[in-house]
């Protein structure tokens, strides 16, 4: 890919463009890892882990959530309270619509850089799979202006999910899980 087609990747009319592509029923593409491949990473970091099972009802966010499967995956195994944010309205609206029977399941437009409608402690989980890679291009050793600030906007949102401090993080969130 040029630096060009890399840089559309933060784009939210990329992303459009692309959903607009998808049939209704099935997903365009997941990115990077099916459920099936993480499958082992979840046991670990949420099915057993003490505050975040599925009998603790933890409320799990997906950043750029997309139209992928974990969500869906993980609700079936318990998981009744996850809320996805997505920048592109035509995911949002088509998963919406997809899955209108979840109704533990909310897929909400949202810019992962400026997570405002999110209260602080109110998330247990964050999970990111392929959407900090997209907002990052060009050198590794010196990154485009547009990246260090798209990046640490997130960081500074995301990572410490629900614009909870990193004093606070500790005590109020249980988990980043990132994957890509
Ligand atoms: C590589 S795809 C990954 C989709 C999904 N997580 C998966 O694993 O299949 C990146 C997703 O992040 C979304 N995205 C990119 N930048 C975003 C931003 N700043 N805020 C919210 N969503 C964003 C895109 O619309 C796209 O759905």
């Amino acid at each position: 890919m040029t630096v060009e087609e890399d840089k559309a990747l933060g784009r939210p009319d990329y992303w459009d463009s692309r959903y607009a592509k998808s049939d209704g029923d099935d997903p365009t593409h997941e990115w990077f890892r099916s459920f099936a491949d993480l499958e082992p990473f979840f046991h670990k970091n949420l099915f057993e882990t003490q505050g975040v099972k599925a009998e603790d009802a933890p409320l799990i966010l997906h950043l750029g959530s997309g139209d992928s499967v974990i969500p869906v995956e993980l609700e079936s195994r318990g998981y009744k309270q996850q809320l996805c944010v997505d920048f592109s309205p035509t995911v949002v609206s088509l998963m919406t619509e997809r899955h209108a029977e979840f109704n533990g399941i909310q897929w909400k437009l949202a810019d992962v850089r400026n997570m405002v409608d999110i209260a602080d402690k109110s998330i247990n989980v964050a999970f990111d799979k392929g959407t900090l890679d997209a907002m990052i291009y060009g050198s590794p050793w010196s990154p485009p202006d547009e990246v260090k600030d798209n990046t640490s906007r997130y960081m500074k949102d995301c990572a410490y999910p629900a614009r909870i401090t990193v004093e606070k993080q500790a005590a109020a969130c249980q988990g980043y899980l990132l994957t890509s």
